[in-house]
């Protein structure tokens, strides 16, 4: 992962027309889609909203058996859906190609949830986004970053938004071989 991102942000930033002075545009953001997908299953695996609530204004049919009542407070558990193996096989392994278009069409729409959906989902969605490239960005272009820790190491604290249970620890090397805009 960190060497595809570092690559595709490297032959962006090294692109005059697309980064003139080295300065990150959001046309170069946008380009960025290696960094797009495994942002986005990060969010998989680690939604920072674990679960939403909806209070139902008409009655909700399931499997034409069960009928729940209006006024029923109905939690949407996102945690557990992007870890169903039935929309994303082997839930547990960090796989970004899973958000190539071609692989995202074939999933329900709502079976990949970060943002919520609907009405009173995320306005910030795409800032948060943008956010979130546009740092790693930057981090990619300075420095080498490595951790002993692993993916299945990560704990957290369910709560309204997700805590991690402790630290993790990167370690920092400043880059000698940078894009030449450095
Ligand atoms: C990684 C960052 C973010 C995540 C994971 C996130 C996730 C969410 C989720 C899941 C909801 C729906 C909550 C619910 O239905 O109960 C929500 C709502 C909302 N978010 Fe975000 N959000 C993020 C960043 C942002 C940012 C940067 C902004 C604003 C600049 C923002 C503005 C809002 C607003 C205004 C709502 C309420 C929408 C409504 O109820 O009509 N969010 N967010």
């Amino acid at each position: 992962m960190r060497n595809e991102c570092r690559q595709e942000a490297d032959s962006i930033f090294n692109n005059d027309i697309k980064c003139p002075n080295g300065e990150l545009t959001l046309e170069a953001l946008s380009e960025m889609k290696h960094l797009e997908r495994c942002f986005l299953e990060i969010m998989r695996m680690f939604p920072v909203v674990p679960i939403v609530v909806r209070k139902l204004e008409t009655p909700l049919k399931i499997n034409n058996e069960l009928e729940i009542p209006v006024g029923t407070n109905v939690g949407i558990p996102i945690v557990l859906l992007h870890r169903s193996s039935e929309n994303f096989p082997e839930p547990d392994q960090f796989q970004p190609d899973r958000f190539l278009p071609e692989n995202f069409k074939k999933r329900h729409p709502f079976s990949y949830l970060p943002f919520s959906a609907g009405p009173r989902g995320c306005l910030g969605m795409k800032l948060a986004t943008m956010e979130a490239k546009t740092v790693v960005v930057y981090i990619l272009r300075e420095f080498e970053v490595e951790t002993s820790d692993k993916i299945e190491d990560v704990t957290h604290i369910p709560s309204i938004t997700v805590q991690l249970e402790r630290g993790y620890y990167f370690r920092f090397k400043k880059r000698v071989n940078g894009p030449a805009s450095l």
